[in-house]
């Protein structure tokens, strides 16, 4: 007995796309969610969803931080959504600095591939870890704790960070507290923080109220 054409082309392609549980390249179409972006179709991947170039170049860091975050997160880099782990490229100039934040869903390694930066985190029994790292050296900051990178030399310092989650995500603690709506007295309440130093912050950071 012979199977019809279509039977065997379809046995032929389920096979042949048998390594679809290998990954699962974002669908950037659909919306992200707490498991991820849905998969695109494995029929649809090409190897430049594996590859990114966006890290090449130095972000921009004319800015108040003088310093640049560029992800490969899978919202960038569809490649590493399920994967468990993503990238970033930190530009810092001379007086630059990554203010205190946190990635509440991954921990990071960063490795420092140019100049100096003094880089420390704080564990949620407020024990502080600091120390100047030059090329070459690599630090970890464990899952959600605050911490922050300051460049430590006189030129432009570069790192790479790597996380342990393809949406690892960044919230900056003056951002958080002085970039929005929040009123000052609640924020002077919770922080004990005075009035005129909030009403500066926010101004400063385009924060209100
Ligand atoms: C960098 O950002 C500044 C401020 O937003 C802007 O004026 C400048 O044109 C940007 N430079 C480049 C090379 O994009």
């Amino acid at each position: 007995m012979y199977l019809p054409l279509f039977v065997v082309l379809t046995l032929f392609v389920s096979l042949y796309s048998a390594n679809a549980g290998d990954y699962c390249v974002a669908d950037l179409n659909l919306p992200d969610g707490p498991a991820g972006y849905s998969c695109k179709k494995p029929s649809k991947v090409t190897v430049d969803d594996f590859v990114y170039h966006g890290l090449a170049a130095a972000g921009n860091t004319s800015n108040l931080i003088k310093a640049a975050v560029t992800p490969a997160f899978a919202a960038q880099f569809p490649g590493v959504n399920g994967l468990g782990l993503s990238i970033a490229r930190l530009d810092i100039a001379a007086g630059g600095v990554i203010p205190m934040h946190t990635h509440p869903g991954g921990s990071e390694i960063l490795a420092v591939i140019q100049g100096q930066i003094c880089a420390g985190f704080i564990d949620s029994a407020n024990d502080v870890y600091f120390k100047t790292l030059n090329k070459g050296d690599v630090m970890v900051f464990p899952q959600g704790l605050l911490h922050f990178q300051i460049n430590a030399g006189k030129s432009t310092a570069i790192a790479f960070v790597s996380f342990s989650s393809p949406s690892p995500g960044l919230q900056i603690t003056d951002y958080a507290f002085f970039a929005n709506g929040l009123p000052t007295d609640l924020i002077a309440t919770t922080t004990f923080l005075p009035k005129d130093v909030i009403k500066k912050l926010k101004g400063v950071l385009g924060g209100t109220n």
